[in-house]
């Protein structure tokens, strides 16, 4: 009896390129610092760590390896809530007539905003990250929110919605359907605002916001490369749902680096790869069906149109991996080699970092690893979107070596 390994499918970007300029300006130096002076104003800020990974990258034959771990993002287990916060801020700065710049945490918290705002409420979908994040900032401001959760979303990361005190559920939908069906209940609502961390044509402020807030993390991973003796990473590995992480992530370092902006690659979860089946068309394409992957926060079928923009025009591949890809990430970061530290890395989390790993030993792979060009130069940066946001699902992978998408061959 044997082992089969479903494959990694890849595509480079040879897509014609278009004007992106508009979108890619949305992450320019004045955005980013915004938000991330509004991230700097909330109670317990701190950047999230930045793992070096020195016997891992020797190991693998590259020059450095860097997660970016964001377990420890303000105590909520992954990034996301960067995004929700911001947008929420933007959103409240506006109604109060005000730049977002101007106004930090303890004005959007006070009773005068309250009193200027009314009562709100927040509308969201979620595979759990990002609703977690709006029903934190929702609490926070004293304001509602409404979170609704795709079919087969873990009880453990609804539960950690509702203790943030939102009206929280899962539904029979997949993510795509639910964000659908949300959007209306927010449009019913007279004092309801739909934060969704994805853009469609008309709704592309709001994502907008979030894509800055998530810059927040980029920026902070490029500053303490620097701080590490770093001057730029060559190689930047981006995980994608909808995408628009990817793109907020692609567009900081577009803006930031110009001509010498890091290889990118957008990793897709295989049973959601909306992003990699539209660059082998050479437009948007939206994947169906329930999307069932160990990576909940990457099970997402149509991509964000803003992002996409960006992506289709600075990303270098585009990488679709099955779920064994990210259970050897999980393990991998989680038991590191002597001198190097551990990462607590969830599905989605740890999906670059294991993609790494298998170009870099796996000889199946050569073609993609020439084509990013992945060497003894190169300064690799991953990051590691989440903790063990579903404790049960990583002790799972993690202690029992469960690996669903290994075929047993006999
Ligand atoms: C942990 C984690 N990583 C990555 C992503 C992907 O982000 P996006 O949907 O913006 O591509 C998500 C989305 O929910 C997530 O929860």
């Amino acid at each position: 009896m044997g082992h089969t390994r479903e494959n990694i499918g890849w595509v480079a970007n040879t897509m014609p390129p278009t004007d992106c300029s508009a979108n890619l300006g949305l992450l320019g130096a004045s955005s980013v610092a915004a938000a991330r002076a509004f991230h700097a104003s909330i109670p317990g800020y701190e950047p999230t760590p930045l793992a070096r990974l020195d016997a891992l990258a020797s190991h693998l034959g590259l020059g450095g390896l860097y997660v970016k771990d964001e377990s420890f993002r303000f105590g909520l287990n992954a990034f996301k809530v960067l995004g929700g916060s911001f947008a929420v801020a933007a959103y409240i700065a506006r109604r109060l007539g005000r730049d977002v710049s101007e106004v930090g945490f303890e004005t959007l918290v006070s009773p005068e905003t309250k009193a200027q705002t009314g009562e709100l409420t927040f509308y969201t979908a979620t595979d759990g990250n990002h609703g977690r994040g709006v029903a934190w900032a929702a609490n926070r401001l004293g304001q509602k929110s409404v979170v609704c959760m795709p079919t087969g979303s873990s009880p453990a990361r609804l539960e950690a919605i509702v203790r943030e005190g939102a009206q929280a559920s899962i539904t029979d939908m997949n993510y795509d359907d639910a964000v659908r069906y949300v959007n209306g209940l927010a449009e019913a609502d007279p004092d309801g605002v739909m934060v969704q961390d994805t853009a469609w044509d008309g709704y592309e402020e709001i994502p907008a916001w979030i894509m800055q807030g998530y810059a927040t993390m980029a920026a902070e991973a490029d500053e303490q490369l620097k701080a590490a003796g770093v001057t730029r990473p060559t190689h930047v590995f981006v995980q994608a749902g909808v995408g628009s992480l990817a793109g907020a992530v692609q567009g900081y370092f577009a803006n930031a680096y110009g001509e010498a902006c890091p290889v990118t690659t957008v990793v897709e979860a295989q049973a959601a790869d909306c992003l990699y089946r539209s660059a082998c068309a050479g437009e948007l394409v939206a994947v169906g069906g329930d999307l069932s992957t160990i990576m909940a926060g990457l099970a997402c079928g149509e991509a964000c149109t803003l992002s996409w923009d960006i992506l289709r025009n600075r990303a270098r591949a585009f990488v679709s991996v099955p779920d064994w890809v990210s259970g050897h990430g999980m393990r991998l970061l989680a038991a590191p080699l002597a001198g190097d530290p551990p990462v607590k890395s969830g599905e989605s989390g740890a999906v670059g970092a294991g993609l790494v790993s298998v170009l870099m030993t796996d000889g199946g792979y050569g073609d993609l690893r020439q084509a990013l060009g992945l060497g003894p130069d190169s300064q690799v940066l991953c990051f590691s979107t989440e903790g063990d946001t579903d404790p049960e699902m990583y002790r799972s992978v993690v202690w029992d070596g469960f690996n669903p998408s290994y075929r047993v061959q006999g």
